[in-house]
């Protein structure tokens, strides 16, 4: 199993808690590593859990017997317990405007996306917006998302006041945009939106789970003054574990107005370079068409990517190359992100059946056990939360999907003609099934339960009727 952090003292001595199950997780990178010393397969694992982190893992046969106060365990069969899903780069709030009818990327914002955001000046909507888009992150086995807010405080406060409800592992921040977008959603001035950024930095940014992110739209919608005062706000917090996010290389009318916006840039991920935008924990979402020179700044920099393949092919952009990406001799962490609303759907096993299809469009396959990597592991490492979520083992918070192996009458008589769990795991995400999965756990919580009759349960109340 993974080397264990240090674990945290219990003096109160709180009650320990279990899941039962089939079990995968993994310690390494395969895009890296030989793809069989990367993960951990247990075919009856119990997972322990006590304050909200795992304190043990194992076969149920050789660790049940240590602890014998624990009784309060939940029993998976034809189920596979996996590290809860990492969703790298999606916005809450499109949720009210996901599938809308095609168009390019520029075109779709403006069509779309810019008057729907707009609405997020009124707090109850945020809240409505929020709630709904938790119920769906929550129900497709998602425990932590790296998340576009928009311009207005009200849209970041609803959204972390819903996270703090769940006790979910959320980051998110005020998006900046000071032009090139429409006037009722245009920050006043880039020193007043970077104001605005740093006030909720300090009322949000490790307040119990949540993360913040300085978040410039794009380049096209930030002055240079923005970008240079939003990287000089990323900076001065940088060590303290904020987070940059942005979107790099989407679409090619995209790329050719960076290109007349910032003529004294070498390229797209040098405007972010010149005003200090790249970092640790900077994530840069989709990625096509990255050249070497900037994969070595991004490697250098050590940033992170989102793979956004659903998005990618809604709107038509192009091919996130995750080979190019995982160069050997320069890897730069990737995770996959479901980029709702230019994402069509908010589950991360469907993201790895488009990622699958993208890649096949240049003769690249990628297999279930990474992809499942990408999904949480390598999500985790992306968002620099990887001795931290993403993986089961002792001292990790206990956040866990629980996937249903036989989701439909069909995929169950299909699951007889597979061999292995990977196999298994291929199928699901090729059939691309939005029912998959059956229980979510967050901090050890059982805060999502598809056969329960009141399927999503706050922390609170969970605390208050003691049942995980
Ligand atoms: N680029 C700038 N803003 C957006 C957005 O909201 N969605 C996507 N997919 N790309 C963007
Ligand atoms: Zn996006």
């Amino acid at each position: 199993m993974i080397t264990p952090p240090a674990l945290p003292i219990n003096p109160q001595g709180s009650p320990l808690r279990g899941v039962r199950g089939q079990l995968l997780t993994f310690k390494d990178d395969p895009f890296l590593k030989s793809p069989q010393e990367c993960y951990d397969h247990l075919a009856d694992g119990l997972v322990v859990i006590q304050d909200g982190r795992i304190i043990d893992v194992g076969e149920y046969d050789k660790i049940a017997s240590k602890y014998p106060s624990l009784v309060d365990v939940d029993v998976y069969t034809d189920s596979l317990i996996l590290p809860g899903f990492i969703d790298c780069h999606t916005h809450y709030v499109q949720s009210p405007m996901i599938g809308s009818f095609g168009d390019t990327l520029l075109d779709w914002l403006d069509r779309y996306t810019f008057p729907t955001e707009a609405m997020f000046k009124d707090k109850e909507f945020a809240d409505e917006v929020a709630r709904m888009f938790f119920r769906q992150l929550l129900a497709q086995g998602t425990t932590t998302a790296n998340v576009f807010a928009t311009t207005f405080e009200t849209s970041v406060e609803a959204f972390f006041e819903e996270s703090e409800r769940y006790d979910t592992r959320m980051i998110s921040g005020k998006v900046l945009q000071d032009r090139n977008v429409p006037e009722s959603l245009r920050d006043a001035s880039a020193e007043e939106s970077v104001r605005v950024s740093e006030r909720l930095l300090e009322r949000w940014h490790h307040r119990g789970r949540q993360l913040y992110a300085v978040i410039p739209r794009f380049a096209p919608t930030s002055t240079p003054e923005q970008l240079r005062l939003a990287g000089e706000l990323y900076q001065r917090y940088v060590d303290r574990g904020v987070y940059m996010h942005t979107h790099l290389y989407e679409a090619q009318s995209e790329i050719e107005w960076v290109a007349q916006l910032y003529p004294d840039s070498q390229n797209y991920a040098d405007v972010y370079r010149r005003f200090g935008l790249l970092g640790k924990r900077s994530v840069m979402a989709h990625c096509c068409e990255v050249r070497e020179e900037e994969w070595q700044m991004l490697h250098e920099c050590g940033c992170g990517v989102a793979h956004c393949p659903s998005s990618n092919l809604f709107l038509g952009d192009g091919e996130f190359r995750y080979w190019e990406a995982k160069e050997p001799g320069r890897p730069v962490t990737v995770g996959i992100g479901t980029d709702v609303g230019g994402g069509t759907n908010f589950s991360i096993p469907r993201q790895i059946g488009e990622a699958y299809k993208v890649a096949m469009l240049r003769n690249h396959s990628l297999d279930a056990v990474r992809g499942f990597y990408l999904a949480t592991r390598g999500g985790a490492e992306v968002l620099g939360l990887g001795d931290t979520v993403g993986s089961i083992a002792p001292g990790y918070e206990a956040d866990m999907a629980v996937i249903d192996l036989k989701p439909s009458e069909f995929a169950e008589w299909r699951m007889k003609f597979t061999t292995d769990i990977f196999d298994r795991l291929f199928v699901l995400t090729a059939l691309g099934l939005n029912n998959l999965n059956k229980a979510t756990y967050v901090a050890g919580r059982k805060v999502y339960d598809r056969d329960r009759a009141r399927q999503y349960r706050y922390a609170a109340e969970i605390d208050a009727s003691r049942v995980i």
